[in-house]
């Protein structure tokens, strides 16, 4: 499924990982990354996977400043070494679980949105919350969570497509599986994140963007 690449331009044998589909999405999701992110500042991009996807935003995006992470050593090793080909200066990628009790990040990283392309269907729910939990703590406030993949809508057909690769998903593990997007919105509601735009995608995807709420001073006042 997966090609590998190996790149000798360095002392270290680095592995540079090529996930088919990141080829085929990127420009679609780039094109939304751009009507909704910040023009500048720092993006978190949670389960980079191999990197092509990082690297790509880089190079297209020059005013932000993109960190990748993945929990994967094989797929970090990938981000590193696409960073070290493109010859990209972007941060090293980190170490960073969506459940990890606290995402560790260098101290003087403003992080402003949270990207997670592709994640949320191969993780058991907990990880889909911690990462709410842990974006509405490095967001502070106004910041942006931008995900990406496929999704079930109450009150909307569910694609063969997708119904099968949910089937699929599931009996390779049972806490794995297409979420339902009104549970995903009320989980990021209890996180102080506002639902702000949906855009389908090709192979019937979906963007979602969600904006963190601003609290007021009224919000902090004791009921
Ligand atoms: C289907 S791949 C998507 C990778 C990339 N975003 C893309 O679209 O090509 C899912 C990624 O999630 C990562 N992952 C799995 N569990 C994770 C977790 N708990 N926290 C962060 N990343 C995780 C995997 O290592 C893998 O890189």
């Amino acid at each position: 499924m997966q090609k590998l690449e190996v790149g000798m331009n360095s002392t270290l044998k680095k592995a540079k990982l090529c996930f088919p589909a990141t080829s085929r999405n990127r420009a679609a999701i780039l094109h939304v990354l751009r009507q909704h992110l910040p023009a500048k500042g720092d993006v978190l991009e949670i389960a980079s996977g191999s990197g092509e996807h990082a690297v790509y935003f880089q190079k297209n995006l020059p005013n932000v400043i993109w960190r990748a992470s993945d929990v994967d050593p094989a797929h970090l090793a990938s981000i590193s070494a696409w960073i070290e080909y493109e010859s990209l200066d972007m941060p090293k990628p980190l170490d960073l679980d969506a459940n990890a009790e606290h995402w560790k990040l260098p101290e003087d990283e403003e992080i402003r949105s949270v990207v997670c392309i592709n994640m949320f269907h191969i993780v058991p729910w907990k990880s889909c919350l911690g990462l709410f939990r842990n974006a509405s703590t490095v967001l502070k406030g106004g910041g942006k969570i931008y995900l990406y993949g496929p999704f079930k809508i109450n009150g909307k057909p569910f694609p063969q497509s997708n119904y099968r690769f949910d089937q699929a998903l599931r009996s390779q593990d049972p806490n794995w599986g297409v979420r339902n997007l009104d549970q995903v919105c009320l989980e990021a509601e209890n996180r102080d994140f506002k639902l702000s735009a949906i855009t389908e995608m090709p192979a019937n995807n979906l963007s979602v963007v969600f904006e963190h709420k601003i609290k007021t001073n009224n919000d902090n006042s004791p009921m």
